[in-house]
């Protein structure tokens, strides 16, 4: 099955070969001849026309005239009324067009590529498009469900690379607010969900002067090193899944062991995107957070993410990329997180921060950004290849290839902005 029939005049071929590979590359299917013809060309054209929702007609002053491409719009101009296809010309050329053409076209709006660059263009028209065909690009990552992503691999350097750079800029954007929540606390208990390496366990440890603080993570090889180099008498790290149907009871267990009944604070950094029923988790958390006590949840939400300029709509795709991305977790989980908040109860909740934003970073906290997102994409692809192979794996990693030093360029730029949908809500236990 095909969405997009594109018609076209031999002149024109090489551009109808472009708009092909950028929307497949994005999922929509084409079908254009001589490419998808079987069988008798004349009722393969017809059959592939009555077939298709979007008809896209690469408009020049030749394709204008040209018998074929006539053809081809009338039997679409059929199709329209009786079918609902829609017809979305792309005008390339500046070149007068036959009186017959004109008749079929003008009540359409085309995309005029003709005084534009043609990625540019190319781009518009396949989100105008995926508009017809209803394919909002949020709805396509909102489609994928959020999987059970053990994604973590302790002895992947540069997962530790890009979590140590993603740390200090998150640590910078999110100081104020673990401080007020210090405060509050003389000797607080603290619990650390999803504690890593335990780098930001033994940072919170030692800033709220924690009376004790414990780390819970599944990663066998990261517990044991957290217990390594940070592990003392106040700050233990324990491996636990806080997704098995065990989780509750292994927590108590825990809990028992240390001698105490709850929490003050509860940090869960990064770890909800990674869930597959976050809440589930949380419910049971919920239960150890001592009255007066307060969560924190730091996420992600790329819905939220703003790249601009993007003339090209390469930052667009690199995103696209991203949540497409199993190993990146679910990328719109910061959305979520004042609803479970609020289901689970607790009060003075609070959107702390929302958005980081390049505006006054320097050069280096720039290229740090650029390199905790866009520049692990091509990693995680490599994976990815490693791990499950497919084609649409290849032709991202193909596309990252190509397209990684102009981004990093266009993103160095002074009057470039990105945006990227960071969140961190606190909520208290009254
Ligand atoms: C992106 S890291 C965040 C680390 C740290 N909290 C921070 O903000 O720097 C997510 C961590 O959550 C852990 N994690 C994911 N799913 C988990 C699960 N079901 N049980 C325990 N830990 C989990 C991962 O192993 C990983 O160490």
């Amino acid at each position: 099955m095909h969405d997009v029939f594109i018609s076209y005049e031999k002149e024109t071929k090489t551009i109808a070969d472009n708009i092909v590979n950028v929307f497949e590359k994005n999922s929509i299917r084409c079908w254009y001849a001589p490419r998808d013809v079987e069988g008798e060309y004349a009722q393969s054209i017809v059959t592939a026309i009555n077939k298709t929702k979007v008809f896209i007609i690469v408009l020049n002053g030749k394709s204008s005239r040209s018998n074929h491409v006539l053809n081809e719009v009338e039997t679409a101009y059929k199709a329209m009324d009786e079918k609902g296809l829609a017809i979305l010309p792309f005008k390339v050329s500046n070149e007068l067009l036959s009186d017959a053409m004109t008749y079929y076209i003008k009540r359409f709006h085309w995309v005029d590529a003709s005084n534009h660059d043609l990625n540019t263009s190319i781009q518009e028209l396949l989100d105008k498009t995926r508009n017809i065909l209803g394919i909002k690009i949020e709805e396509t990552a909102k489609e994928k469900e959020r999987k059970d992503n053990k994604y973590f691999v302790y002895d992947d350097d540069f997962e530790l690379e890009r979590l140590s750079g993603q740390r200090s800029l998150l640590e910078k954007m999110t100081h104020s607010t673990y401080k007020s929540v210090y405060s509050r606390y003389e000797k607080p208990l603290v619990l650390d969900v999803g504690s890593n390496d335990g780098y930001l366990t033994h940072k919170i440890h030692q800033e709220s002067n924690a009376r004790e603080t414990i780390g819970i993570e599944y990663d066998n090889l990261a517990v044991n090193k957290s217990n390594e180099i940070y592990g003392s008498e106040n700050l233990k790290f324990y491996e636990f899944d806080i997704e098995a149907d065990d989780f509750n009871q292994n927590i108590k267990i825990l809990l028992t062991k240390h001698n105490i009944e709850g929490f003050d604070i509860i940090n869960i950094s990064m770890v909800l995107l990674h869930l597959k029923n976050p809440f589930k988790m949380l419910k049971v958390i919920r239960r150890y957070l001592n009255k007066g006590g307060t969560i924190i949840i730091r996420d992600i939400d790329d819905g939220l993410n703003l790249a601009y300029p993007d003339e090209n709509g390469y930052f667009k795709k690199a995103i696209e990329i991203v949540y497409n991305n199993p190993r990146w977790g679910y990328r719109y989980s910061g959305r979520e997180v004042y609803t479970y908040l609020s289901r689970l109860g607790l009060s003075d909740i609070n959107l702390e921060t929302l958005g980081m934003h390049t505006i006054n970073m320097d050069f280096y906290e720039k290229e740090a950004l650029f390199h905790t997102y866009f520049g692990a994409i091509l990693h995680d692809l490599y994976y990815l290849r490693k791990h499950s192979p497919s084609e649409s794996v290849e032709k991202e990693i193909e596309w990252m290839e190509s397209h990684i030093e102009i981004l990093e360029e266009d993103f160095l730029k002074k009057d470039f902005m990105f945006l990227l949908g960071f969140v961190v809500y606190t909520a208290i236990n009254n």
